[in-house]
């Protein structure tokens, strides 16, 4: 009887506080700015990644949902996997010769994510993390999450934060080779158990533009992109991770939406100017504005915090004492369906459930 060499790994999305948006290297997949993100809770949106590695297999094959993807030669899929099968050569089985030679078999992956693909919920980031995961895993690499990190970066960017939990910094690093250019914990999610997130599924389509092929574009034609990335950026990856440390809600709501705003209006300052949001999303920003107006009317300070990804899709971020009166307001303007994708960053089950479909 042969022996089965499978691991299975699953990763959470991250959300974006601070946007990752524009390459400097599209290869190495390096960054024009730093970028900073909350990884949500594995238990509702996430991937789930299966690899098994077999004499028996002709070619490395990858079937995303039940669906066989295409891995291109020298694509970022395969070298995801080519950088993985190199570090089990030079690790494990140059150490043990008599470990098995698994860097030299093909293998088979299998992954699924439980929430829309390629709607603007991250899914490229949960997605490659898992994927990198299950084949550390299966190759039982001796390598640090910050190893890892740097191989699912050249996956997909935002991937690279989906390593680590809580709050999650992709540093953009200045060498050419990419080394540098890797997530850090800015804080764990024990730190600031009470900040939840709200998914709000406008809808679950795929998106007209890929984030890949949109901030190519970006980069190539938007001059307010070079403001952004200069001038922006830096002053608020440090007062977001002040805010954080701080737990200083005002602050990290005003900057996290900020920084939405702009990643979507250099999105707009594109040529041809590229649209993520539309009118669900647009009224769902008015709500919260109002709602925030009003509560610091109040003297109470900001309540919740939008931020929206490539895509349509509302995530609210808010304490969890909040939770219940924003969940009651977003589906009295938006009824028409229950929920049915939640996350709750502290305690499991809290009923952060929403999910407001046009
Ligand atoms: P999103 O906003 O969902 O991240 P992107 O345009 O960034 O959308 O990326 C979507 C692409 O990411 C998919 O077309 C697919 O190529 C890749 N992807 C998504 N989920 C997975 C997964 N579980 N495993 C491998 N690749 C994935
Ligand atoms: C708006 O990481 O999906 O979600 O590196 O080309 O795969 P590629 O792009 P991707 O871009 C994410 C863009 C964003 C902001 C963010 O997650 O920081
Ligand atoms: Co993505």
């Amino acid at each position: 009887m042969s022996t089965v060499y499978q691991a299975t790994a699953s990763a959470p999305v991250n959300i974006a506080v601070i946007k990752y948006w524009g390459k400097r290297d599209t290869k190495l997949i390096l960054p024009t700015n730093s970028s900073l993100s909350v990884t949500l809770d594995q238990d509702h949106l996430r991937s789930t990644t299966t690899s098994r590695a077999d004499p028996s297999f002709v070619k490395d094959t990858l079937w995303l949902n039940g669906k066989e993807d295409e891995i291109k030669p020298g694509g970022r899929l395969a070298t995801c996997i080519s950088e993985l099968k190199r570090l089990r050569q030079a690790t494990v089985e140059n150490e043990d010769p008599s470990a098995p030679k698994l860097s030299t078999y093909k293998v088979h992956i299998a992954s699924y994510n439980n929430f829309p693909t390629a709607a603007g919920l991250a899914s490229s980031a949960s997605g490659f993390a898992a994927l990198v995961a299950s084949l550390a895993q299966l190759y039982a690499l001796p390598v640090s999450p910050s190893t890892l990190s740097i191989i699912a970066r050249q996956g997909s960017g935002s991937a690279c934060r989906s390593l680590y939990g809580g709050f999650v910094a992709w540093q953009e690093g200045v060498l050419p080779d990419g080394s540098d250019s890797l997530a850090v914990q800015v804080a764990p999610q024990s730190h600031w158990p009470e900040i939840h997130a709200l998914i709000c599924v406008v809808s679950d389509d795929k998106k007209g533009t890929s984030s890949t092929s949109g901030m190519q574009l970006t980069v190539e034609t938007s001059t307010l992109l070079q403001h952004r990335i200069k001038a922006v950026v830096p002053q608020r990856m440090k007062d977001i991770s002040k805010a954080i440390l701080e737990k200083d809600f005002d602050t990290f709501a005003r900057i996290t939406m900020a920084d939405s705003n702009q990643f979507h209006a250099v999105a707009l300052d594109t040529e041809p100017p590229i649209f993520y949001m539309n009118d669900v999303s647009r009224a769902i920003i008015a709500v919260i504005v109002e709602y925030n107006r009003l509560s610091l009317a109040n003297g109470q300070g900001y309540k919740a915090a939008y931020t929206y990804d490539a895509g349509p899709n509302a995530v609210i971020y808010a304490e969890e004492k909040n939770i219940k009166e924003i969940i009651q307001l977003i589906v009295s303007f938006f009824p028409q369906r229950e929920g049915t994708f939640k996350d709750n960053l502290g305690v499991f089950a809290q009923g952060a459930e929403v999910n407001a479909q046009a």
